[in-house]
């Protein structure tokens, strides 16, 4: 098994007190902070924009692990990439020519990854691995913190994790969606090496011991 990574989604964040929780994550010994990026159109909701990136950039050295939700992804890769972003991640669904994105967003010096909605086949992205830094399952529908972890996307992950491995590809597995230290178990052993988790972090009352917890239960 590989490293675990853990990347708390600012969605669940106190959105007034942004940089006290982006602090208290990296204090926690997160390796990642997820940004969601929601364009109500992909997604029924709005989230942040690139602002916020810009902002939060300057406070934190965390690796930023943006999570673009947009219809029109292509026109903001150039935006997200200089606001500060390290990895960004489009949708398969949500992009008409997969390759040129990912090429684009690698031309910025940045990680690309690509997301998959809970009803997406991974035949969908076959093609385009040898682009691929990380492979986004979503384990709940896009578009709102708090939701049910959805299991039958397990066996999308161990689908994946098998494919990466066999063709010995170095492709990190991130799943996004309703992830507790109480199953968080799950997708790791079906494969998933970057672990997303935002109201499970943020509403807990004592976020860095979450953390190690979820780490802990992840490793074993
Ligand atoms: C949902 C987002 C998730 C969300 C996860 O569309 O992509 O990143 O913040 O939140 P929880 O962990 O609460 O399900
Ligand atoms: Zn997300």
């Amino acid at each position: 098994m590989s490293k675990i990574i853990i990347s708390p989604s600012i969605l669940s964040a106190d959105p007034a007190n942004l940089e006290r929780d982006v602090r208290l994550v990296e204090e926690a010994g997160a390796e990642y902070l997820h940004i969601d990026i929601m364009d109500g159109h992909f997604v029924p909701n709005l989230s942040y924009s690139a602002n916020v990136i810009r902002a939060l950039r300057k406070k934190s050295n965390l690796i930023f692990d943006v999570h673009l939700m947009l219809q029109d992804a292509d026109k903001f890769i150039d935006e997200f990439a200089e606001a500060g972003s390290d990895i960004i991640t489009v949708h398969q669904e949500a992009v008409p020519n997969l390759k040129e994105t990912l090429k684009n967003i690698h031309s910025f010096g940045k990680k690309a990854g690509v997301s998959l909605k809970p009803g997406t086949p991974v035949d969908m992205i076959l093609n385009v691995l040898d682009l691929t830094d990380v492979v986004l399952l979503m384990t709940v529908e896009p578009g709102f913190g708090g939701q049910s972890y959805l299991h039958q996307v397990d066996k999308k992950i161990s689908e994946l994790y098998k494919i990466i491995n066999n063709q010995n590809l170095n492709i990190g597995i991130e799943v996004d969606g309703g992830i507790t230290e109480e199953n968080v178990n799950r997708p790791v052993r079906a494969g998933a090496n970057i672990i997303v988790s935002g109201s499970a972090i943020f509403n807990s009352n004592n976020i860095k011991d979450t953390i190690n917890k979820m780490r802990k239960k992840a490793e074993q």
